[in-house]
């Protein structure tokens, strides 16, 4: 087979083979792809597995027409591409072997050669020539063993990847590159996607026209195609949206929750659901699967106070393999001493980046209602994102997506001629920095934004995340119209004669009101920055911070009602009143939840 007018190929296929490096089923059986380069010098690229020595050999020598080989390059000392390096030196005895340090040290553990004389040591970057064919060596070490190296031939713009870019299957049989190509990452190379993403960075840096791998078809065209899918494999980012459930059952009752949890995803609108049975489907798809989409349900029993076998061996997997960056949720199934959920989240917890999901399911032997309830909310909680993305069941007025957008907490202070005030807001924004121009907007039912109406100077600042919840209490829940807020306070005062706070602030600055904007409930104070100080250099308290690390949590207990999202004041009743202000720290109805 020709791949250039210069470069041959002269690999084999082996549809004898079961079972690849002994555990990988390969139905459409492999191939073990070797090339000549013919030049002034020729150059055979790699060997071939031990059971096809003479098929091969055959090949180069019909490729030969009567000439000698001058070098064989071997990039990578697996037997299934190196088992016959001792043979050709047999034949071609006069050919020099070019290959790393690491890569002879191999040949003399393997073979017991000595090739003193007759080998070049490549180096990092080192080129040969073959008088037309200008040959660079790029290390490409654990894709997929330490001593591996790849080719660059600049003058045809050929990359000899080794192991990179290979895929299960023999060259004779037709089917799409994709799923066995990324069935033979994830098994083969997967753990090692640092090192991949160093290999790419390296590529992206020559002029590729063509890629010959040492497995699967010669990458002629929409390279694009396959180094993009090589980027996203080995960065561990999820190619396609899809859920990927892992299962065992003993007697069918976890397989039960399968099913269901299987139909109601698929009637809830999710892309793909795979559903693998660990103990019978092929471990290595089920594998492959689980990198390929976004999101993995684990479900199984408790077994011999661990977890069943086949489990056991897919996380073990999982984890060999770097699994991370995606969404996981557990369903567990036990008849005495439920621990299947625990030991997963265990095993897993080696995984960086896993987002669990709050909804589990935990069957005592077999499914029930309350089961089945948690498996209608783990679909909910699963296909929440899915829906949201469809233009037809997505609620598109959904008001509570406002609450996303990130804020930081800060007191404003102001004066009113008699005493200091201090607010707290979160909406405060720069606007402009030429000139600095700063937004405040504050709810007119407020006392301060009186006082700044009149005055036109206030203080903004930054709250950092050391605030304790006093400070809130302080600020929030009471109104300067009545209460001194900075009584018993040390006082400082900045250039405007206004307050800054002495504590939990991470920068201040004084602002001159430019402008003002009425909008009917609040009004926006558009400034000028007369003063900026940097106090310290803490993370400034947001919003979220504070909801999850500051405010304490609402006694809801025994409760029925609802519950100030701000500052956890219990309203109880069944409904809400439309009008409710609340008494702490006078939020409306929008930021009260109904008590769960
Ligand atoms: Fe195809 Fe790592 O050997």
């Amino acid at each position: 087979m020709k791949i250039t007018d210069t470069i041959k190929y002269v690999g084999v296929n082996d549809h004898r083979i079961d079972l690849f490096e002994g555990q990988y089923k390969v139905p459409g059986g492999m191939s073990y792809n070797s090339y000549v380069i013919l030049d002034e010098k020729i150059a055979v690229m790699d060997t071939v597995d031990a059971d096809f020595t003479h098929q091969w050999l055959d090949n180069i020598q019909q490729v030969l027409d009567g000439r000698k080989p001058d070098y064989l390059i071997v990039q990578h000392m697996e037997p299934d591409h190196a088992a016959n390096i001792a043979n050709f030196l047999k034949v071609y005895p006069d050919t020099t072997v070019v290959a790393t340090g690491k890569a002879f040290g191999m040949i003399r553990n393997f073979f017991e050669l000595d090739l003193e004389g007759k080998k070049i040591e490549a180096e990092n970057g080192s080129t040969l020539s073959l008088g037309y064919h200008q040959l660079t060596f790029v290390f490409a070490p654990m894709v997929h063993w330490p001593e591996v190296m790849v080719t660059y031939d600049s003058t045809e713009k050929v990359l000899f990847s080794a192991d990179g870019f290979g895929k299960f299957g023999a060259l004779d049989v037709e089917e799409p590159w994709d799923d066995e190509a990324r069935r033979y990452f994830i098994g083969i190379v997967g753990k090692y996607g640092a090192q991949v993403q160093k290999l790419l960075k390296a590529a992206a840096t020559l002029d590729i026209q063509k890629i010959c791998p040492l497995h699967g078809p010669v990458l002629t065209e929409d390279l694009g195609h396959y180094i993009g899918l090589y980027d996203t494999w080995s960065s561990y980012t999820p190619e396609d949206d899809g859920i990927v459930i892992a299962y065992t059952s003993v007697y069918g009752h976890t397989r039960m929750a399968v099913s269901l949890l299987a139909e109601k995803l698929k009637a809830k609108g999710c892309p793909r659901v795979l559903v693998y049975d660990l103990a019978r489907d092929d471990m290595s798809q089920a594998l492959s699967d689980a990198f390929r989409y976004s999101k993995l349900i684990l479900a199984t029993t408790t077994y011999n106070a661990g977890i069943y076998p086949f489990m056991n061996d897919f996380i073990t997997r999982l984890v060999e393999h770097n699994y991370q960056n995606r969404t996981v949720g557990l369903i567990e199934n036990g008849s005495w001493a439920p621990l299947a959920a625990k030991i997963m989240k265990e095993m897993m917890s080696k995984c960086k980046k896993i987002d669990w999901l709050k909804n589990s399911v935990h069957i005592w032997s077999a499914v029930k209602e309350e089961n089945r309830k948690q498996i209608d909310d783990m679909t909910d909680e699963l296909c929440k994102e899915y829906i949201a993305k469809d233009d037809t069941l997505a609620n598109k007025n959904d008001m509570t997506a406002l609450f996303r957008i990130g804020y930081g907490l800060y007191v404003v202070t102001s004066n009113d001629g008699r005493k200091d005030n201090g607010l707290i807001v979160n909406t405060v924004t720069q606007l402009t920095d030429n000139p600095y121009r700063v937004a405040v907007n504050i709810n007119k039912a407020n006392y301060s934004h009186h006082v700044i109406r009149q005055t036109g100077v206030l203080n903004v600042n930054c709250l950092s995340v050391d605030a304790p919840f006093s400070v809130f209490q302080q600020f929030g829940f009471q109104s300067g119209r009545t209460v001194d807020k900075f009584a018993g306070q040390k006082i400082n005062r900045s250039g405007n004669g206004l307050v800054f706070l002495d504590k939990y602030i991470n920068a201040f600055m004084s602002l001159k009101v430019e402008q003002y904007v009425d909008l009917d409930t609040h009004g926006m104070f558009i400034c000028s920055v007369t003063e900026a100080r940097v106090m310290s250099d803490q993370d400034t308290m947001t919003y979220t911070y504070y909801q999850q690390n500051v405010k304490p949590k609402p006694e809801t207990e025994g409760k029925k009602g609802f519950v100030c999202k701000v500052c956890g004041y219990v309203y109880e009743g069944d409904e809400l009143p439309e009008d409710i202000i609340c008494p702490l720290c006078k939020h409306g109805a929008v930021d009260f939840e109904p008590i769960q």
